[in-house]
């Protein structure tokens, strides 16, 4: 875990509620994988007081990206930072997915629901250049939900759309576009990030087709690095469960380790 207390704000781009920031951290962005993120202080004054967790969006060069939806006063604060001003974050942090080299040659889908799409433009570019091929879905409730599509085309993406009330692409949730079209493909692997309804379902559907599968899930994190408790959820460990810090063993798991919330007794 490197801190950096003078990552520079070098690009941001903005729809709606959505943000993209560019930030300067050599170290940091040199270190990154897809699926770590970084723990953000929003500003000096300590309010708020707990950094807040980001995705690592993507790296290129010197250069990492967060894509971030504002959520409350955090996100908004952040929002509001402009090019040339610093920013205190601490990062790379978390288990990332597991983009290995058997993926090669191999079709994969990477589902993104909303802001979840943010840690799976990063894992696209890296399955691209092992060699896989990955079709993106990306789900919102409506058509402004879907920032990040443009790009995604540009940068020649396999890429399907839906939105909850139809203004765009399939009308419906992105779990049920993957069902779909699990008719017609079968993946090597899923890759999932988005509200937990969503990758629940998608749990299902790939258990019942026997496909593996890894999410990456949220909890409020108060430090980000194992410190605090603040993040601990129930996970399957061999014929039982135990209470496991998202932050360092996270945040992305495999299915068969996740207890979805209804499980939960
Ligand atoms: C590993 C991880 C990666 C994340 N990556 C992204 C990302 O790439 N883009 C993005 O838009 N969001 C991401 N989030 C969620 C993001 O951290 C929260 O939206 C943000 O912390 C809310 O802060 P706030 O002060 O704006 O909201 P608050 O006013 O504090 O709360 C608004 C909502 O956000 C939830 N929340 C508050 N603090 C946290 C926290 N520390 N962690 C998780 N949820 C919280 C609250 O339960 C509440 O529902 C990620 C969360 C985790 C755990
Ligand atoms: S966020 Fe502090 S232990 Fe995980």
């Amino acid at each position: 875990m490197i801190k950096d207390p003078r990552a520079r704000i070098v690009g941001k781009e903005s729809w709606r509620d959505y943000f993209l920031m560019r930030l300067e951290s050599p170290r940091i962005a040199d270190r990154s994988r897809p699926g770590q993120f970084i723990m953000v202080r929003i500003n000096a004054h300590h309010h708020p007081l707990l950094r807040r967790p980001f995705s690592i969006h993507s790296k290129n060069g010197k250069t990492i990206e967060i894509f971030f939806q504002v959520a409350g006063l955090g996100t908004d604060l952040l929002s509001q930072k402009n090019t040339d001003e610093t920013l205190d974050i601490l990062g790379p942090l978390g288990n990332g997915f597991k983009a290995e080299a058997e993926l090669k040659g191999k079709a994969v889908a990477l589902v993104g629901g909303g802001r979840g799409i943010a840690p799976l433009y990063f894992l696209a570019q890296e399955l691209r250049s092992s060699g896989a091929a990955s079709r993106i879905f990306y789900g919102g409730k409506t058509r402004a939900d879907l920032p990040l599509r443009e790009n995604l085309e540009k940068q020649g993406f396999d890429i399907s759309c839906s939105t909850d009330d139809g203004s765009f692409g399939f009308k419906g949730f992105v779990s049920d576009l993957l069902k779909a079209e699990l008719k017609k493909f079968t993946p090597a692997r899923i890759f999932a990030c988005g509200p937990e309804p969503m990758m629940k379902k998608i749990s299902g559907t790939a258990r019942q087709k026997s496909i593996p599968a890894e999410f990456s899930l949220e909890s409020v994190m108060g430090c980000g690095f194992g410190a605090c408790w603040g993040c601990v959820k129930r996970i399957k460990r061999g014929d039982g469960e135990e209470l496991v810090k998202i932050c360092e063993e996270g945040p992305v798991f495999p299915a068969e380790e996740i207890v979805w919330e209804e499980e939960e007794g």
